[in-house]
């Protein structure tokens, strides 16, 4: 299938490890021109340097736990250089813990990172989307949308109030030519979910091996997911075989969630 996708330009957010790198790679590949956002410059210049180099990517800086920083080097990012048919809002989950214990502060971190950056990006993006009649904004949230996870409380709260926002977006923006679609991940190896395994295996006092073991086994394909796997569904969505998918949630997960 021609994905179609040679003449388009991405930014790809949190793309200097796991889910948004592997991303960041696999539109490259389809000769995307994509500008990488991140907190860390090392890292970013060294993904740079790791895309096919088709066509001249690009990095900026950014901490979305700054979101006016974000809204004034995205603007003015757009003004000097074109902006961008393909949006991936993506970035670090909220920390893990349980839910009646959570400072009201992770509340508002985790809001701020995952609703009001997407907003931010989204309002910045969608004059260049609309003026070429075509838009995928794509947003890594996680399976809690559909499942609460246990022992992520923060973060179940927040990737619900982020798969509404897309799916009024979704609503409004069709009549342009823009998509609105969520990817949610199941457990998928990466940084984050080593983290995740450390924690649970500290709180349930086992070894990282057995509750890797533990976690693989409750997935029909007896395996977490490669990157690379989660990145294929996104840029699937990103192209124009995908222009009549729109407001979907799309698990990427093995098969774990056992509702539809
Ligand atoms: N992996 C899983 O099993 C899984 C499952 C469900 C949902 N998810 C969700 O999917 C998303 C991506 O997951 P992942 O596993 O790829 O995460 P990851 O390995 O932790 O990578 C997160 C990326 O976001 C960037 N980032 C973090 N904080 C940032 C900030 N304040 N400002 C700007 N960029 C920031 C990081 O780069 P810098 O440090 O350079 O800024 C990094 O590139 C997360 O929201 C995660 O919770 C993951």
């Amino acid at each position: 299938m021609d994905l179609k996708l040679n003449n388009k330009s991405a930014l790809v957010c949190g793309s200097t490890q796991g889910i948004g790198k592997a991303t960041a790679i696999a539109l490259a590949e389809e000769g995307v021109r994509v500008t990488l956002l991140a907190r860390d410059e090392e890292k970013l210049k060294q993904v740079i340097s790791e895309l096919p180099q088709q066509r001249s990517h690009d990095y900026l800086v950014a901490d979305f736990t700054k979101p006016d920083q974000l809204k004034e080097r995205i603007n003015s990012y757009i003004d000097d250089n074109q902006g961008f048919h393909i949006l991936i809002n993506n970035t670090g989950g909220p920390k893990s813990g349980l839910l009646h214990s959570a400072e009201l502060e992770e509340f508002k971190n985790a809001f701020q990172m995952h609703v009001i950056c997407n907003q931010i990006l989204v309002q910045a993006c969608l004059s260049f989307m609309k003026e070429e009649s075509f838009g995928r904004i794509i947003n890594v949230i996680s399976t809690s949308v559909k499942e609460p996870i246990p022992g992520l409380g923060v973060s179940n709260t927040i990737r619900n109030a982020v798969a509404n926002w897309a799916k009024t977006l979704s609503g409004e923006l069709g009549q342009f030519g823009i998509t609105v679609n969520n990817v949610l991940p199941g457990f998928t190896d990466t940084a984050r979910l080593d983290q995740i395994i450390k924690v649970k295996a500290e709180r349930e006092g086992t070894s990282e091996a057995k509750m890797t073991e533990i976690m693989q086994n409750y997935v029909p394909a007896k395996r977490f997911a490669r990157p690379q796997e989660t990145a294929n569904a996104i840029t699937f969505l990103a192209s124009e075989a995908a222009a009549y998918i729109n407001g979907i949630n799309l698990p990427v997960d093995g098969g774990r969630t056992k509702s539809l």
